[in-house]
């Protein structure tokens, strides 16, 4: 093992996964309610939130702007507890900049939230999240009056002056992003009249169905959402289901290592988020979906799997890939597997991630020995379904959770030890990620 460079010596299972477990709070629904609550007037009570390095950027944020937050960890390793937010009276003038850390959603978001308010808040995060776009959060907000010094940059760190006078507008995305259809909305509700966004394909609704939870009404169909501003949101309990994006991890080792069944329970089951399990039906992967009920307007319920030995490569539509966005680096690793070549349509908004993984699962899959190609916007990849692990694989994790996970799976999942650069970028979104899999093999 190479200690310089920080890498984690990942050993294989030692036998298959089993049993049934609970994953983390879904990140984007953690978000979104400490953001909603804390824009509240009174205090809101929330339960099952993901306690991660991407949250606490969130909470940090809205304690710096006025809010006051009780969240405690709990037995489970999640975070519950009241945040009293600062309703009509609007956040106060931070006295430092505010550190988004590595957290997109953190940054994006904020910039609707604050673009309501007379006051200057220079936004910034780390290496990653300063070489991410931003001009397609900026150039919406300064159509409706909020001021960026410098002028339509589009990397942080920017100095953002929001406005009581907004202007509500109607804006064609020019793509399929929540946390730009979020940025909008949640701006809008400052704006005076009716704010409209639309969006080429349906990206996942987590805004749309959180806001009446806070007394808001919103307008939403199929690819199009709007507020009608200025409205001020009431204090609410949200309870914070299982995160899908996390689950997928455990249900894709399940799928590869052999003996495998498990149950992820708890789970949401937001259409916008599991397009990753449709994905590996038409795969040929033994998965299944049982509803349970909702938690507010979001669905949750019961994903199980087991190991499938007979995967088959498919298509992938772009108009699917919102809907699995985050899961397609460890889709990718499942599809080095199946019989055939299987695509991933128009995948050029995984370039813009914490990293760019398009790149990384074209060097990954290399390392293994699998023939993977991009062209034009579109990602092929040629199953083996006996697929040989290397000796002595380093995968560079390029300081992204998802591809740690991804890579860590080819160690866990197969019979030889790999090591993964950086893996403790899992902190991110999924803290217990080794530790939950350890209990499925006890
Ligand atoms: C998120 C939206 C997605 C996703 C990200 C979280 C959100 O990005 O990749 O991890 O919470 O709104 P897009 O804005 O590109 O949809």
């Amino acid at each position: 093992m190479d200690n310089t460079r920080n890498s984690t010596r990942i050993n294989p299972l030692d036998k298959p996964l089993d049993g049934a477990i609970t994953v983390p709070g879904d990140k984007s629904i953690s978000h979104r309610a400490i953001l909603l609550s804390a824009m509240a007037q009174g205090t809101s009570r929330l339960t099952g939130v993901l306690d991660s390095a991407d949250v606490r950027s969130t909470i940090t944020a809205v304690k710096a702007l006025g809010a006051t937050v009780s969240l405690e960890r709990q037995l489970d390793g999640s975070l519950a507890g009241g945040i009293t937010g600062w309703g009509s009276d609007g956040p106060t003038q931070p006295t430092e900049p505010i550190d988004c850390g590595n957290s997109g959603t953190t940054a994006r978001l904020l910039m609707g939230v604050l673009a309501p308010w007379d006051i200057r808040v220079e936004i910034t995060g780390d290496e990653s999240l300063q070489s991410r776009p931003m001009r397609r959060i900026i150039a919406p907000l300064m159509k409706m009056g909020v001021r960026f010094e410098p002028d339509a940059k589009e990397n942080l760190p920017v100095i953002e002056q929001g406005s009581r006078q907004l202007k509500a507008i109607t804006y064609d995305s020019p793509m399929a992003s929540a946390q730009l259809k979020s940025a909008v909305l949640l701006a809008g509700l400052g704006a005076d009249g009716k704010t409209t966004i639309n969006e080429p394909a349906p990206s996942r609704n987590h805004t749309e169905l959180m806001l009446p939870e806070f007394g808001v009404t919103v307008g939403s169909s199929f690819r199009s959402a709007d507020v009608t501003g200025p409205v001020t949101l009431q204090a609410a309990e949200v309870d914070v289901s299982g995160d899908p994006s996390s689950a997928a991890f455990l249900i894709c080792a399940a799928l590869l290592k052999p003996g495998s069944s498990l149950q992820v329970e708890n789970v949401s089951l937001n259409a916008g988020r599991i397009g990753f399990v449709r994905t590996l039906e038409r795969m040929g992967a033994s998965i299944e979906v049982r509803h349970v009920g909702t938690e507010g307007k979001e669905p949750f319920g019961i994903i199980e799997a087991a190991y499938s030995d007979n995967l088959v490569g498919c298509e992938i539509p772009s108009q699917h890939i919102a809907s699995e966005i985050d899961e397609i680096p460890v889709l990718s690793l499942v599809a080095a597997h199946a019989q055939g070549i299987t695509v991933f349509r128009g995948v050029s908004e995984l370039t813009k991630k914490e990293s760019n993984r398009l790149d990384a699962i074209v060097e990954g899959l290399t390392m293994l020995g699998v023939s993977v190609w991009t062209e034009n916007d579109d990602l092929y990849i040629e199953g083996q379904p006996d697929l040989e692990i290397p000796e002595g694989l380093v995968f560079d994790s390029r300081k992204d959770h998802r591809l740690a996970m991804t890579w860590a799976l080819v160690g866990l999942c197969g019979n030889q030890p790999i090591d993964v650069v950086n893996f403790d970028s899992v902190k991110v979104s999924f803290p217990q990620f080794l530790e939950s899999l350890e209990r499925l093999t006890r």
